[in-house]
């Protein structure tokens, strides 16, 4: 398998994030695209010649060191420090960034008093530039034990913290250090902060992904010329707007392929369909849905189920190609599937993503992805700006490539997928008539492998437990727990367990992303 990444046509002005482990890192580069500014995430783990190599895509105009688990003492990444600071752009150092700045420029950083978890007060001693519209004091978010005890020589102290006599410093012209995590939301003025510091790169406001489309196109007929392609499309944003681009590029040598795998929401296929046709790429449907089903049988660990499907995807959507002629997959990977896919090195496998990890290793297709680089919203503002219906930018919420089976706890059959369905259906019904669910990121049901004691009909009965997830996101890296109408609960509960004989117990799933993730497995 070859990847083409279409990469934007020319060398791309942005601010290099370098991730030390941190579980914010990934946020640093979102929110720094959110203020109209290209971003890229790169582990530290992946050595300086990697980090090096990278200057082929993209022209550093500033660089964020992220947080990080360890202590500067214990893992030691000074040689990258050294390089980050000899580019000569500005920087801006986050917590364990803060701390190894410090450390390499001759601070002293070490074990504190004690450690500052969660929101912290911090005074500002000299605004300087970052902490401009910043107050006195503000609240922000911390999470550390060792912290900077005296800034380094030349340097100035810009904020302190009943824990940190350095929270915040500065050195040079450009070169700044924070304590506390301005990426996180309870930061106040974190998004200030990096828009303070973005205006020392002189780039800011500058990454409209809508204005990138003829570029995209473009490039994707360089890649693929005369040859014939397929897109797999599913009728998510995403691979409607790589499928929608490259038929823009390719005209009828791209080809739509709708890859029905039996693990759909009620509805969902033929609302794929009619959409997809809108968006003027009618796609040819195979039915695979026995294939899928008996190759999931017996499956029952997660990890394993989206490997089984990826697997036959992949099997299905090659022979398709062939058949058809193609020497190109067109995919709608976007940067998060690349980021918590481990695709990136370094970065732990949070869960495989069918689009990136799933597909076979000796794929005899060259696989064209126009929108590794971009964010969810990013595409769906592309998806605008193409014309695109707004029922697929705006009001669809996604569903993950393998369906229904990331929410059938265990084994995945027929007679489950039946029941999660509707009580699927269900919950979509109510939220979407409570006229509630623009505002929702996600909105489902999940089948549980337990069992719980009920009474149905004055008698005892031993039924299914489903559990209801209706969360907000803006780009599903993290999600909050929709604090729904209590009537409206009540009315999904006592649909799903009037409806449905065989469920005794509904549940609402209060936990936000993280620590759980969006879906159940
Ligand atoms: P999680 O569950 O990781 O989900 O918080 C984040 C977003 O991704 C979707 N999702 C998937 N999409 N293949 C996909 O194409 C998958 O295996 C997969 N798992 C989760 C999920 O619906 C949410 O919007």
């Amino acid at each position: 398998m070859k990847g083409y990444h279409i990469w934007l046509g020319k060398l791309r002005e942005g601010i290099l994030v370098i991730d030390f482990g941190g579980q914010y890192a990934h946020l640093i580069a979102r929110r720094i695209r959110e203020l109209r500014t290209f971003s890229l995430l790169v582990s530290a783990d992946d050595g300086i010649n990697a980090i090096n190599r990278l200057k082929e895509n993209i022209n550093i105009r500033g660089i964020i060191l992220s947080g990080g688990p360890g202590s500067v003492w214990e893992v030691s990444h000074d040689e990258i420090a050294k390089w980050v600071l000899h580019q000569g752009v500005p920087v801006l150092g986050i917590c364990y960034g803060h701390q190894l700045l410090a450390k390499v420029l001759g601070g002293k950083v070490s074990r504190a008093p004690k450690g500052e978890f969660g929101p912290t007060m911090v005074e500002v001693i000299d605004e300087d530039i970052i902490l401009r519209g910043h107050g006195k004091r503000f609240k922000a978010w911390m999470s550390h034990n060792d912290a900077v005890l005296e800034e380094p020589p030349s340097s100035r102290v810009l904020a302190k913290s009943s824990g940190s006599p350095v929270a915040a410093f500065k050195y040079g012209d450009k070169i700044f250090g924070v304590q506390w995590h301005p990426e996180v939301h309870h930061t106040e003025h974190g998004m200030k902060l990096f828009e303070n510091w973005l205006e020392l790169t002189g780039i800011k406001g500058q990454w409209h992904p809508s204005n990138l489309i003829d570029e995209i196109v473009n490039n994707i007929k360089n890649v693929v010329g005369s040859s014939k392609a397929v897109a797999a499309v599913s009728g998510g944003v995403d691979s409607t707007v790589a499928a929608v681009l490259a038929k823009k590029a390719l005209g009828s040598n791209l080809i739509p392929v709708f890859i029905d795998h039996g693990l759909h929401p009620e509805g969902e296929v033929k609302r794929a369909v009619v959409l997809l046709e809108k968006c003027g790429v009618k796609p040819i449907i195979i039915d695979a849905s026995e294939r899928f089903l008996s190759a999931l049988r017996g499956v029952k660990d997660p990890e394993e189920k989206r490997k089984v499907i990826g697997k036959v995807y992949g099997k299905v959507l090659e022979e398709e190609a062939l058949r058809l002629g193609a020497e190109f997959l067109v995919q709608g990977t976007i940067y998060p599937d690349v980021i918590e896919s481990g695709a990136r090195p370094g970065a732990d496998v949070i869960k495989t993503h069918h689009n990136v990890g799933g597909l076979p290793k000796d794929l005899k297709l060259k696989v064209v992805e126009p929108l590794r680089w971009f964010y969810k919203d990013e595409v769906r503002e592309i998806a605008k700006a193409l014309g695109l219906p707004k029922e697929l930018w705006k009001l669809k919420q996604p569903v993950p490539g393998p369906g229904l089976a990331v929410r059938i706890e265990g084994e995945v059959t027929k007679e489950k997928l039946e029941i999660l369905r509707k009580a699927d259906k269900i919950v979509r019904e109510e939220i979407e008539s409570a006229g509630l669910h623009d505002k929702l990121w996600q909105y489902f049901a999940i089948l549980t492998a337990s069992r719980a004691t009920g009474v149905k009909g004055d008698r005892r009965a031993y039924g299914h437990v489903i559990v209801i997830r209706i969360v907000e996101s803006k780009d599903a890296m993290t999600a909050n727990v929709a604090k729904i109408p209590w009537e409206i609960l009540e009315r999904i509960v006592t649909r799903i367990t009037g409806e449905l004989d065989s469920v005794t117990r509904v549940l609402y799933d209060i936990t936000p992303k993280p620590p759980a993730t969006i879906e159940w497995e």
